[in-house]
């Protein structure tokens, strides 16, 4: 029985390569296309400590696990000082990945058909290791954890992504709908379910899945989202049990907005200050309840044996003054006083975040070089050095739960 899942999944990305294939990285790039989960846009997620500069001087040996079409060449590209090695059991993915290597001369990239599950063959241990969208569509994906975690040294950093169960509702109602019809991954029925979507029901509860996602553009696409062998849903819940079974330490989200108040709820609504006085783990999950949409859990999570003050950012704890924040934005629009506007933060798609003026001095001062302490003493607020801290902690730790800002933590 096991035997035959492996094979669905194998014959469907044989067929339909996922994703959309790239032609071109340069032209990728100069789109301003990344990967969530790219370790030189996020390191000072995976490590807040600034190791992937100071202590990896950015050479990590990464593993992309389940890689498609596209992902083990985009980080190949993106992480010229890193050796890449890209696995999948896909032979016409892998046939796109290395020809995006030949065409760039990627020689820091290494491709293997194989499946997660015989990772360890590889003999190789990694600082990194991204498998976005590939764990839930395991016959056991516990076992394919256990097998990433086997060759994970022991202070990397994993970072995963699992399908959301609220979000995609609707498509699982159309996925069991086709699925009771016999349709199968044919071009005919691939046809014949498009022409079934477009002629949905305007509430069907798939049209926000099908708005938000560019893979309906894509017959590969379709067929991964509604004609699917096997894949499962996750929680917030079934995440963390997922890691916390798998012997391994959740560390965080990476599209944080989505599972915190901050941005979402207004802080005049009944539910802020309830939401925000509980434990991290239930602002999660109610959250998710909340935000209803969440298609995607990105995450990323360690090994236990590593020390949580290198990694955890305290915002109340006696370290907070030397912690350093950067600024994570792509616009700040200055205050606007003959339109009563006040200055902003915007950061699309998320909504835009107004400062006021004590906001905006600090947050000026958000270099990646100073220290909070540095910024206190610098802003030229009238106020306490006490009372400025105090201020500074919800400050920041708001935008932090909003991503608009990294942080790094002295080293331990
Ligand atoms: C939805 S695609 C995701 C591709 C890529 N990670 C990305 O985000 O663009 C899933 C990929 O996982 C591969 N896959 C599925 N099960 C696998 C397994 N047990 N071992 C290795 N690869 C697997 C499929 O062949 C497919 O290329």
């Amino acid at each position: 029985m096991e035997k035959h899942k492996e094979d669905i999944v194998a014959n469907q990305y044989e067929k339909w390569v996922y994703p959309e294939p790239i032609n071109d990285l340069a032209e990728d790039r100069a789109k301003g296309r990344t990967d969530a989960t790219s370790v030189r846009m996020v390191h000072l997620m995976y490590w807040p400590d600034g190791s992937y500069v100071k202590r990896y001087d950015k050479r990590l040996n990464i593993l992309i696990a389940g890689c498609g079409a596209n992902a083990a060449a985009r980080f190949a590209y993106e992480h010229p000082r890193s050796n890449i090695v890209g696995i999948d059991l896909s032979a016409t993915s892998l046939k796109h990945a290395d020809f995006l290597r030949k065409k760039h001369n990627l020689l820091n990239l290494t491709l293997h058909q194989m499946r997660i599950e015989s990772v360890s063959d590889l003999d190789q241990e990694f600082d990194f290791i991204e498998s976005s969208g590939v764990l839930h569509h395991l016959p056991n994906p516990q076992a394919g954890l256990a097998a990433l975690k086997g060759v994970l040294k022991p202070d990397g950093v994993m970072a995963l992504m699992l399908y959301g169960l609220y979000g995609r509702v609707g498509t699982y109602m159309l996925q069991s709908l086709f699925h009771q019809l016999g349709f199968s991954q044919g071009d005919e029925d691939v046809r014949a379910i498009k022409q079934v979507l477009q002629n949905l029901h305007p509430q069907h509860l798939a049209h926000h899945y099908m708005n938000a996602n560019s893979d309906m553009r894509f017959d590969a696409g379709v067929v991964d989202s509604f004609l699917h062998g096997m894949d499962r849903p996750y929680t917030v819940q079934d995440c963390l049990d997922f890691v916390e079974q798998g012997g391994l330490v959740f560390r965080g989200w990476i599209n944080r907005y989505d599972y915190y108040p901050e941005g979402q709820v207004s802080e005049s609504s009944p539910l802020f200050s309830r939401i925000q006085s509980l434990p991290e783990e239930d602002i999660w999950k109610l959250m998710e309840l909340l935000h209803s949409q969440i298609r995607m859990h990105l995450f990323y999570v360690g090994k236990k044996e590593v020390s949580p003050e290198s990694y955890t950012i305290d915002f109340n704890g006696p370290q907070f003054p030397d912690i350093i924040p950067y600024q994570r934005i792509h616009e700040f629009a200055a205050a606007d006083p003959a339109a009563n506007k006040p200055a902003m933060i915007t950061r699309k798609p998320y909504p835009p975040i107004p400062f006021n003026d004590s906001q905006v001095r600090l947050f000026n001062l958000f270099d990646g070089r100073r220290t909070v302490k540095e910024i206190v003493s610098n802003c030229g607020i009238r106020e306490t050095e006490e009372n400025l801290i105090v201020f500074f902690r919800n400050f920041l730790r708001s935008l932090w739960r909003m991503g608009h800002v990294y942080i790094q933590i002295p080293e331990v």
